[in-house]
């Protein structure tokens, strides 16, 4: 099951060099569900083949004016109708500008112009060509229609070899775009603070107590967030994982390090996640010089870590609380005790001794649990997990105002 289930995209790829991107693109939206579509432009057909497409989706990619769809009559007529929404990667100056001028030369910019659903444009295209006032002119006349979603270009070197503005951005970052145009909106002009991962603390220059944590839970959390509307910064532990799109991310390694990031951007936030798995001890001192070891083995003296959840909790005007217990016994009544011990509003509350729950796996199994009662959810991907987590917490949040 993927965010995308049910969802028909239309992938429309015109001439530009990183049309070979857009095969990984095409790979992204068929595993997270959708049904694809492929339409190429004669030019984008000349650098990648449409076998390769019709490979990936599924189904005959079209070409130019388009083929196979148009023995049904109007293909652009039935494309822009029936889709959810549209990609345009690469979108290349040729394109943009077909698109402003509502030209309708070929299948991808007629099926454009057909359309009423969102497009989302990713362009590409050297530098110059992006920075041209014509191509400008023509991003502010797209950008003016609510539908038209630019996303990137990217800045870096250039396929011809210089270096700018024009890079496609990262069909990872494309697939998340997609996912957020069409994902629900319920928590648009909220602010969310999530935080993942472990923290680290030094014992020595090249030692530190850490745990397991691999950020993949609190990274989904941000992720999800982002999708439904909400502006949303990542305080995140170490971990090897790519910053989700469009979130703010900030960078700690130490527990300190990390209640200091959550104090400084928790003004006007609407919500806390708090996915990461913090330290509750770290050595009393921290060795200047790597410890040899020839030392006979010392004791490490601990102190204890802030508990950066339960200082929230006891704050007056404080916004929604969401903690996570990592348990090994009965997850319910633990996490319970956490839930009034920190003052806070839900516990996700997972057993971290089951193989596909817990610390680095992809999947996770929670219970939702808050002073009354408790939920258990079925063995879902930590991103649908993410998703579950936010459904119930959109219900417990504060109507908004109206200004
Ligand atoms: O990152 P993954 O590999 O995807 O794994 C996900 C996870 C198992 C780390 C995650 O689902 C999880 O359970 N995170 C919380 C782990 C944890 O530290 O639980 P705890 O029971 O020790 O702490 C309870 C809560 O207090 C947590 O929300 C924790 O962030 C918070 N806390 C703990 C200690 C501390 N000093 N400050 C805190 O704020």
């Amino acid at each position: 099951m993927g965010l995308l289930d049910g969802k028909f995209v239309v992938l429309g790829v015109s001439g530009g060099i990183a049309a070979y991107r857009a095969c990984e693109l095409a790979r992204l939206l068929v595993k997270d569900g959708a049904q694809l579509q492929v339409v190429l432009t004669s030019a984008a057909a000349e650098m990648i083949g449409s076998v390769t497409f019709q490979a990936l989706s599924g189904r005959p990619a079209e070409v130019g004016q388009g083929g196979s769809l148009a023995v049904s009559g109007m293909p652009h007529i039935d494309l822009g109708r029936d889709a959810d929404l549209i990609i345009v990667a690469p979108a290349t100056a040729n394109s943009l500008a077909k698109f402003a001028a509502g030209l309708a030369d070929n299948l991808l910019s007629a099926t454009v112009l057909a359309s009423t659903c969102p497009v989302v444009l990713a362009p590409a295209m050297n530098t110059r060509m992006w920075e041209n006032r014509i191509t400008q002119a023509n991003v502010s006349l797209l950008n003016q229609l609510e539908r038209m979603i630019f996303v990137g270009p990217a800045s870096g070197s250039l396929a011809c070899g210089e270096e700018g503005a024009g890079r496609m951005e990262d069909p990872v970052f494309l697939l998340e775009a997609v996912r957020a145009v069409l994902s629900k909106n319920d928590l648009e002009g909220r602010k969310v603070l999530v935080t993942a991962g472990p923290t680290r603390e030094p014992v020595d220059p090249v030692r530190s107590l850490t745990n397991r944590s691999s950020g993949k839970m609190g990274y989904a959390l941000a992720a999800a967030a982002r999708r439904r509307g909400a502006k949303v910064v990542l305080v995140s532990g170490p971990t090897a994982l790519t910053p989700p799109w469009g979130v703010k991310l900030v960078e700690v390694e130490t527990a300190a390090q990390m209640a200091q990031a959550v104090d400084k951007n928790i003004s006007q936030c609407n919500l806390v996640l708090m996915a990461a798995a913090v330290a509750d001890f770290k050595p009393k001192t921290r060795a200047k010089q790597k410890i040899k070891k020839g030392r006979a083995l010392g004791v490490i003296e601990l102190s204890r870590t802030k508990d950066i959840l339960a200082a929230l909790g006891k704050k007056k005007k404080k916004p929604l609380l969401v903690g996570f217990a990592a348990e090994t016994g009965d997850p319910v009544k633990a996490a319970r005790q956490k839930l009034k011990a920190k003052r806070l509003d839900l516990m996700v509350a997972n057993d971290v001794s089951l193989p596909d729950a817990g610390f680095d796996v992809d999947t996770n199994r929670v219970h939702l649990v808050d002073g009354q009662a408790s939920q258990e959810l079925p063995l879902l991907s930590k991103e649908e997990v993410a998703e579950r987590i936010l459904d119930r917490v959109v219900k417990m949040l504060p109507k908004k105002r109206k200004t």
